[in-house]
């Protein structure tokens, strides 16, 4: 590596670390983005004129391809697809980095040489297992998240076990593989094939909705895999961003089951929103009261402080121009307004922080659930927007709830709580919600979107 080389890659070393600590916070998430892309590029440019790197055609080709399609990606999908883009683009890190390392090492399985050495071919080997198995998985979560596949757990008989033999037949055709020297190639394909098998096997058992927590897992083992690669290829500064990315997704898995209150293993292994024999759909016993617009703005109009929860189905209705629109009109009629932000709202890290940051709310009116919580006594009304798991009292009451121990925003400790979505359905856990028998709450029931524009028009009539 020369010297220019050299130097290249520390400045890159030293964007990426500033990019990711900028991503921390939403008011300096889109510099941090800026910071990354930024030393990617001077990353890329050196690797070109790095003389001892080849062929410039095929690479100029894979970042023209590579740059057209991330492009016009990223300016097409919606908000909702979002956690469907980040699976795909995870799964073809973990996918090339699993090429990359097979490519090294081709010559020892089908050419009979024993190099590279078995040092290196282990290393290759655990790029190849972690890399494919990353790959194969995040193209299920894609197809899951995307609805072109069963969303529900898929579960059979044996499962565990089958996982667990494929584990065996990785492991046991590694060490095979290493100790043999040289040649072995059919048992590298069975090797390539087992992984692929052990991720579309786990996989496929794990439900649509805890894709975001599989993917930051996946996207973790893609940062393991390019850092192994990095080794391969004595590239520093593949190892430094491979670290970080394995870093932060590990990082973001603790913190998503965690806001959740499930081990990881139950995001695993354990079948979450799977079908029940014989369960019928859910029910709520108690009274619903139902609001019309008009005594809706009414309430928000007359009330001192309106905290407004947003969850899931406003990124649904895509109703986050709107709810800033209301929240302006209120202010401007002295009400103090607020937004609570739950760490899992949503579908994926910082769901509802992107969405309305891109209607341009300020990020001083965001307040994450510790700061909110001991407000919502002091609340008249609770603005509950497509939100449900992340409002649902039985995660603190009742200890049989599939949710109990789920952190939730206590918005059953408001005045009055006022609910915004389409029908008595469950949210992602598929559980009843008590906050919509308790007498202090009314349901708006209709689109977000649609309801929030007739209550902002209704406000102009009070
Ligand atoms: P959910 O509990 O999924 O509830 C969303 C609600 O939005 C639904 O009850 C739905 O009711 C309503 N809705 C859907 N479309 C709507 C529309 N167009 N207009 C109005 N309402 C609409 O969402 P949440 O409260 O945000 O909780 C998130 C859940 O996802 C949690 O259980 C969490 O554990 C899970 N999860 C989150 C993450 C991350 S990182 N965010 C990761 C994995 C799992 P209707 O159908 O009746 O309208």
């Amino acid at each position: 590596m020369s010297t220019l080389t050299a130097w290249a890659y520390l400045a890159t070393t030293v964007l990426f670390i500033l990019g990711v600590m900028r991503l921390r916070s939403p008011a300096t998430a889109r510099s941090g983005n800026f910071l990354l892309a930024a030393g990617m590029l001077v990353a890329l440019v050196v690797t070109f004129v790095d003389d001892g790197i080849n062929p410039w055609p095929v690479m100029t080709a894979a970042v023209v391809l590579g740059g057209v399609a991330g492009t016009v990606s990223a300016r097409l999908v919606r908000m909702t697809a979002m956690p469907q883009m980040v699976a795909l683009f995870n799964g073809m890190g973990g996918g090339a980095a699993a090429l990359v390392s097979a490519g090294e090492t081709i010559p020892r399985w089908f050419g009979g040489s024993v190099a590279p050495n078995d040092a290196a071919a282990a290393v290759a080997l655990f790029t190849v297992a972690i890399g494919s198995i990353s790959f194969a998985g995040s193209l299920i979560a894609f197809l899951k998240l995307q609805e072109w596949m069963e969303t529900r757990p898929i579960t059979y008989r044996g499962q565990h076990w089958v996982n667990a033999v494929l584990l065996a037949v990785i492991v046991g055709v590694g060490v095979y593989l290493i100790a043999a020297g040289s040649g072995g190639g059919p048992w590298f394909l069975v090797f390539l094939g087992a992984s692929v098998l052990l991720a579309l096997s786990v996989v496929v058992s794990i439900g649509g909705a805890d894709m975001p927590v599989v993917i930051s897992l996946l996207n973790a083992l893609t940062g393991l895999a390019a850092a192994a690669t990095g080794f391969l290829l004595a590239n520093n500064v593949l190892i430094i961003a491979g670290a970080l990315v394995g870093a932060s997704g590990t990082i973001l898995t603790q913190l998503m089951s965690r806001a959740m209150n499930r081990p990881l293993s139950n995001v695993l292994f354990g079948a979450f929103g799977q079908i029940q024999a014989g369960a019928g759909p859910a029910t709520v016993t108690g009274t619903v009261q139902t609001a019309d617009v008009e005594d809706v703005a009414m309430l928000l109009a007359y009330a001192r402080r309106v905290i407004a929860v947003p969850g899931y189905g406003l990124a649904v209705a895509r109703a986050q121009q709107e709810v800033r629109q209301l929240m302006e009109k209120l202010e401007a009629r002295g009400v103090d307004f607020r937004f609570a932000i739950h760490p899992v709202a949503g579908r994926m890290p910082g769901h509802m922080n992107v969405l309305l940051a891109e209607a341009n709310v300020p990020y001083d009116k965001l307040y994450e659930m510790e700061a909110i919580n001991p407000e919502f006594p002091n609340t008249d009304v609770a603005l509950v927007i497509g939100a449900n798991d992340v409002t649902n009292p039985a995660a603190r009451n009742e200890p049989n709830s599939p949710l109990y121990g789920m952190p939730i925003l206590n918005v059953d400790q408001a005045a009055r709580i006022i609910v915004l979505k389409r029908s008595m359905n469950p949210g992602f856990a598929g559980i009843d919600n008590p906050l919509y028998t308790n007498p202090k709450t009314s349901m708006l029931f209709g689109d977000a979107k649609e309801s929030l524009t007739k209550l902002i028009r209704a406000l102009d009539e009070v």
